[in-house]
C-alpha cells in the first residue's frame, strides 16, 4: 500500500548563487516561511552567513555545491522557475502547486532553458529585477498570503 505523502512540500533551489550574504538571507527566509529544504548548485556555501541569524540549517536540510539542482527536487514536487521571461505567469495570478520546488537564478545570471525547460511553470514577479534573496522572500510570501486567504475563505 502507498504511504500517504505530506500534503505540502516547499523547496527552494538557487542556481549558482555567488554571494554568501544572499544564501544566508534565503536560509533565513526559508526558516521564517517554513520551507522544507534549501539547495544550491555550483560552489559550496557555508550556511553560517551573518544574514542567517536563525541558523535555519539546523532545522531544515541545506544541500549545497550540487552539480544539478534537480537532484534535490523532492518526490512528486513540481519544479517552478522564477524568472523574468515573456512566457512567465505573473506571480499574483499564479496558483502555487501544493508540492513545489522554486528555482531562482544566481546574482549574476538568469535562468535559461537549461533550467526552465525542465520546470513545470515559469513565474515572474511583476516588477523590476529583485535582489536574489528579496525575490525568494516575495515568492514565499505570495504562497503564504494565498494560503491564509484560502483558510479565511476569501479565495
Ligand atoms: C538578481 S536576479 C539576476 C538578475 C540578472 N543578472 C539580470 O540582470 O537580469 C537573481 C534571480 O532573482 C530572480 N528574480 C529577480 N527579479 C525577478 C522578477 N522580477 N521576477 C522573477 N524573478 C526574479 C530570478 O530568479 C533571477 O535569476
Amino acid at each position: 500500500m502507498d504511504e500517504e505523502l505530506p500534503r505540502e512540500v516547499v523547496g527552494v533551489g538557487l542556481d549558482h548563487p555567488s554571494n554568501p550574504i544572499n544564501v544566508g538571507a534565503v536560509l533565513r527566509a526559508a526558516g521564517i516561511y517554513g520551507a522544507d529544504l534549501v539547495a544550491t548548485s555550483g560552489r559550496h556555501h557555508d550556511p553560517k552567513a551573518p544574514t542567517n541569524t536563525h541558523r535555519a540549517e539546523r532545522e531544515i536540510p541545506f544541500l549545497t555545491g550540487l552539480e544539478d539542482l534537480f537532484d534535490a527536487v523532492p518526490y512528486d514536487c513540481a519544479p517552478v522557475a522564477v524568472e523574468k521571461r515573456k512566457e512567465a505567469v505573473s506571480l499574483p495570478l499564479y496558483e502555487h502547486p501544493p508540492r513545489a520546488f522554486y528555482i531562482f537564478g544566481g546574482e549574476d545570471r538568469t535562468l535559461g532553458p537549461r533550467i526552465t525547460d525542465r520546470c513545470r511553470d515559469v513565474v515572474v514577479i511583476p516588477a523590476g529585477i529583485h535582489n536574489l534573496a528579496a525575490a525568494v522572500n516575495v515568492v514565499l510570501y505570495d504562497r503564504r498570503a494565498k494560503q491564509v486567504r484560502q483558510m479565511e475563505g476569501e479565495v
